[in-house]
């Protein structure tokens, strides 16, 4: 066994005896983010190689958990070898075929358009947001060598292994934006994780899951506006996408609410709210909108742009 195995045998021993014993004097103290939000998806949380160096515990606690790839773009994409199994533009992550609990199971009265599995652009997101694969299960690692096609439907830890972290011990296991805070990320990152998660910011809310009756709906049909219809139109048009054209300049910009078209016409998914690399408010020092949000919700203006209300 080598200090650094001895290391990680450790602190899982640890981990394990803080979750048996139900520590809460350790309880999150949700330090303040040291992403700053601005300018670049590089300053915000889906920079998935940051983490507290410093004004708090340190985040190198993580680098058995997951490869620290040292690139921000490789975690979702790959400028070669990307997974086609998916619509999404070169990307990079391992997506299993999953089935998800719908809106439509929750079963409101007032739901009047059909809600399907999710599309492309909500499994985008769910591939970390749901749990279900390690944050860090790409086909392509950075360098030559470094590919696995069969990353595109499986997470191989073995595969992974191979990765070295520069920043500090190599990862052995691969976890992910787990709800069953014992295997995930939220062995941390959340409230009373124990000793090992003391000060780790709570990630709770980030958990999607793979049941989906809790979220606004995804995968549904925009209804066609018309007399007596309470949503307002998308005006403009191109293949598989349909989107408010708020600036009348004939391009999806970022900060403008888009509806896919993955064959079932155009549909509510996750990245029609949000934007994944961080949308500027256009206020002085280009903040971006908080929760990557195409608009600031400020007045509800994001509920608004659809909902006639
Ligand atoms: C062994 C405990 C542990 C595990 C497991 C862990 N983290 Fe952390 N993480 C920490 C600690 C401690 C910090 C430093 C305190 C902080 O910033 O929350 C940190 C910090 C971070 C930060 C910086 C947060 C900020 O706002 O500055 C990110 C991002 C992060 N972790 C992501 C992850 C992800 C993603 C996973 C799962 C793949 C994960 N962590 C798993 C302990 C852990
Ligand atoms: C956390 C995952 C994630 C990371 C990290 C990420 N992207 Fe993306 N990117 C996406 C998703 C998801 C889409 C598809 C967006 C959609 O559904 O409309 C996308 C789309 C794109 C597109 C297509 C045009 C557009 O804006 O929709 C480009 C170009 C792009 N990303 C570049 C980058 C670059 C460059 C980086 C690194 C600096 C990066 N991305 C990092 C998730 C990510
Ligand atoms: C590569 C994995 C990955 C992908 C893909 C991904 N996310 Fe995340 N996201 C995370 C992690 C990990 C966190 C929280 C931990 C952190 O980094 O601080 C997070 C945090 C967030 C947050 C909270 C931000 C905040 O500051 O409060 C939102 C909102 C979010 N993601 C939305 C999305 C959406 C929408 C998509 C798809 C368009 C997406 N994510 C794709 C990994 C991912
Ligand atoms: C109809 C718009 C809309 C859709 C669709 C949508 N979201 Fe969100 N999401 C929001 C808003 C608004 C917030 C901010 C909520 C808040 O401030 O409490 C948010 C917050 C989040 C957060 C942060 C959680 C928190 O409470 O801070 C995550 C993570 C997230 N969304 C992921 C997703 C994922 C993944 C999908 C697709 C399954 C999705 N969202 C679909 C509007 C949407
Ligand atoms: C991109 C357009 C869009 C945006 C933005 C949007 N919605 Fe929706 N929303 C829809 C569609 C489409 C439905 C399905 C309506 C139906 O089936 O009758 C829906 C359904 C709903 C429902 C009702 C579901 C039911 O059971 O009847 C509520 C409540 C709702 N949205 C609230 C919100 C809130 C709050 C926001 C802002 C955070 C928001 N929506 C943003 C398009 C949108």
């Amino acid at each position: 066994m080598t200090l650094g195995e001895g290391m990680r045998t450790l602190r899982s021993g640890v981990l394990l005896l803080g979750l048996l014993a139900g520590v809460v004097a350790w309880a999150d103290v949700d330090l303040p983010s040291k992403f700053d939000n601005r300018n670049s998806i590089a300053n915000t949380r889906h920079n998935l190689t940051q983490r507290q160096a410093s004004g708090g515990p340190s985040g190198a606690i993580m680098d058995p958990y997951r490869n620290d790839y040292a690139e921000v773009c490789v975690y979702c994409h790959t400028p070669h070898g990307a997974n086609t199994n998916v619509a999404l533009p070169l990307w990079n992550r391992t997506v299993t075929a999953t089935s998800y609990t719908t809106y439509a199971a929750l079963g409101t009265s007032s739901l009047t358009q059909p809600v399907t599995q999710p599309g492309p652009n909500s499994l985008a997101c769910l591939s970390c947001h749901d749990g279900q694969v390690g944050v860090d299960s790409v086909i392509n690692m950075p360098g030559s060598g470094g590919y696995s096609a069969a990353q595109a439907t499986s997470q191989n830890n073995t595969f992974l292994n191979a990765w070295n972290n520069a920043s500090g011990p190599d990862a052995t296991v691969h976890v992910g934006l787990n709800a069953t805070p014992a295997a995930g990320c939220l062995a941390c990152h959340s409230a009373g994780a124990g000793v090992v998660g003391a000060g780790a910011t709570d990630f709770a809310a980030f958990v999607i899951g793979s049941d989906l009756r809790n979220d606004h709906p995804v995968g549904v049909l925009y209804p066609t506006t018309g007399p007596g219809i309470d949503f307002n139109a998308a005006g403009a048009t191109r293949t598989g996408m349909r989107w408010f054209d708020t600036n009348g300049n004939g391009r999806p910009d970022t900060r403008e609410v888009r509806l896919y078209d993955s064959g079932e016409g155009f549909e509510v998914e996750c990245a029609t709210c949000h934007d994944p690399h961080g949308v500027p408010s256009g206020g002085s020092g280009s903040l971006f909108n908080p929760s990557f949000l195409r608009l600031p919700n400020a007045a509800s203006a994001l509920c608004l742009t659809c909902h006639t209300k």
